[in-house]
């Protein structure tokens, strides 16, 4: 008779999934919620792609720069794939986001290593999707815009990692601003229920969640279903969010200029948790350049419109996005450019060259501006924006701000977390202090960041 094996069975080898993540906070987003509901099939996340049995590429088509680093990349997973199949090991290629959605079989043409092609709009299909590749039936592109709501389809919330997190709570977009590609790779403006929001928000706060971002691209047009299916706008979820105990923090981004309604400005002076902290891209300082941008708003507009939300919350710190070399745009546009950023006063500002994307009516109008006359354009407004986080972080030198612990710092006995303004902030604290609001004075303000001392810790 055989002798029984010793000791208990081996474990099967667990799964592992590379992903990588581009561009905005809501790809970070989907790649949490992909990673989750890939843990429910087995699958552990690693940060090595020779050990991947499945790499997905979390994708950004906003500008071609980050369109084209999706193919580099594509590069270097193929030959990775090459290099496992040769120790007889599989390796799925997985383009997910925007780039997906907008290029859909172009990217098994020019990248035939990718086995899938999934738009943000179907992860819930991914373990089906999945068992679908590895029956071997081929490269299998899902770029539809189906009626399921994918965030009910895809497991619940597994225990957060963080003290902060990413809730996307309005998804596309109806704008159709001349130049972007979002209300082509992410759809029209869809927004999840209030009820569902809630919950997803409790469960990341028992789980230690403190501060919630608030994700849509168009933030501030969300129009969710709330109690007895009525409408309810960002302010009123904010205000149901805001009761949940253990919360303290409430972000939301992106907002549109001509969607900041008057109750949502009010709560920036009435909620507590909302932190006073608003990105409000305005895009170009020209009324002509807006006009052709399809932005609906005129500079004066948005001066306008600064002064109601100032008038509101005095100290609200205020972040934009802005693009140079639109179509068309002379030395004189961009001059006022630049005299809006400068009569705001900007805590933070991401700049742009503009970037002509396939699809977009702006990429065919006459006038492309030339390329060195962008990246010129761009140093000089660089230059008076990084001017503008100077100012505003020296300003709280000297000042005691609330901070929220979010992780150790570069320093040994250092943390690090955000002020209200969203300003990062470094201290020496002991470990206890992390998901913890603290006082700190400020002792130094550098460009990025500030550093100082925990009140009754001196
Ligand atoms: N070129 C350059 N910048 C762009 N953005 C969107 N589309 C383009 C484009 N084609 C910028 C806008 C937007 C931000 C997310 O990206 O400023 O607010
Ligand atoms: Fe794109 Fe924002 Fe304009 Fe919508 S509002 S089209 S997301 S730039």
């Amino acid at each position: 008779m055989e002798e029984p094996p010793t000791g208990a069975a081996r474990a099967p080898e667990p799964k592992r999934v590379f992903i990588k993540t581009f561009g905005c906070q809501m790809n970070v987003y989907d790649s949490e919620r992909m990673a989750e509901a890939l843990a429910s099939e087995g699958y552990i996340e690693t940060e090595d792609v020779a050990e991947a049995d499945l790499a997905i590429l979390n994708t950004c088509h906003i500008r071609e720069k980050a369109a084209e680093k999706v193919y580099s990349d594509l590069g270097r997973l193929r030959d990775a794939k090459r290099a496992r199949a040769s120790e007889g090991k599989q390796t799925v290629v997985t383009v997910a986001g925007c780039v997906a959605q907008a290029e859909g079989e172009e990217i098994i043409r020019r990248a035939p290593a990718v086995d899938l092609v999934l738009g943000p709009q179907s992860y819930h299909r991914l373990p089906e999707l999945l068992a679908k590749v590895s029956r071997g039936d081929g490269a299998i592109v899902e770029t539809t815009f189906p009626d399921e709501d994918k965030f009910g389809a895809l497991p619940a919330r597994k225990p957060a990692k963080a003290v902060t997190a990413f809730l996307t709570v309005q998804e596309g977009c109806d704008k159709f601003c001349t130049f972007c590609v979002v209300p082509y790779t992410r759809g029209m403006e869809i927004s999840r229920p209030v009820a569902a929001l809630v919950d997803e928000a409790e469960r990341l706060v028992d789980r230690g969640v403190r501060e919630i971002t608030l994700l849509g691209q168009n933030v501030n047009g969300y129009h969710g279903e709330g109690s007895k299916g009525k409408a309810t706008s960002l302010a009123g979820l904010i205000r149901a969010l805001a009761k949940i105990e253990g919360l303290a923090r409430i972000r939301y981004t992106t907002s549109h200029p001509r969607d900041m309604s008057d109750d949502l400005i009010a709560l920036h002076r009435d909620e507590e948790k909302l932190m006073p902290f608003l990105h409000l891209p305005f895009q170009a300082g020209a009324d002509r350049i807006l006009a052709a941008m399809n932005r609906k708003h005129t500079a004066h507009d948005y001066l306008m419109l600064v002064e109601r939300i100032r008038a509101a919350r005095p100290d609200i710190a205020l972040s934009t996005d802005i693009i140079v070399g639109f179509p068309s745009e002379t030395d004189a546009d961009f001059d006022r450019t630049i005299a809006l950023v400068e009569t705001v006063g900007f805590a933070h500002a991401f700049s742009f060259k503009y970037s002509p994307r396939p699809g977009t009516p702006a990429s065919t109008m006459d006038g492309q501006v030339p390329e060195h006359v962008k990246r010129a354009r761009l140093e000089r407004l660089q230059g008076v924006i990084e001017a503008g986080y100077a100012r505003f972080n020296g300003a709280v030198v000297g000042k005691t701000v609330q901070v929220l612990f979010e992780k150790d710092g570069r320093h040994a006995g250092q943390l690090v977390g955000r002020s209200p303004y969203l300003q990062l902030v470094h201290a020496n604290a002991p470990p206890s202090l992390k998901g913890q609001i603290v006082d700190v004075d400020i002792l130094n303000a550098q460009p990025n960041s500030l550093s100082g001392v925990i009140r009754g810790l001196q």
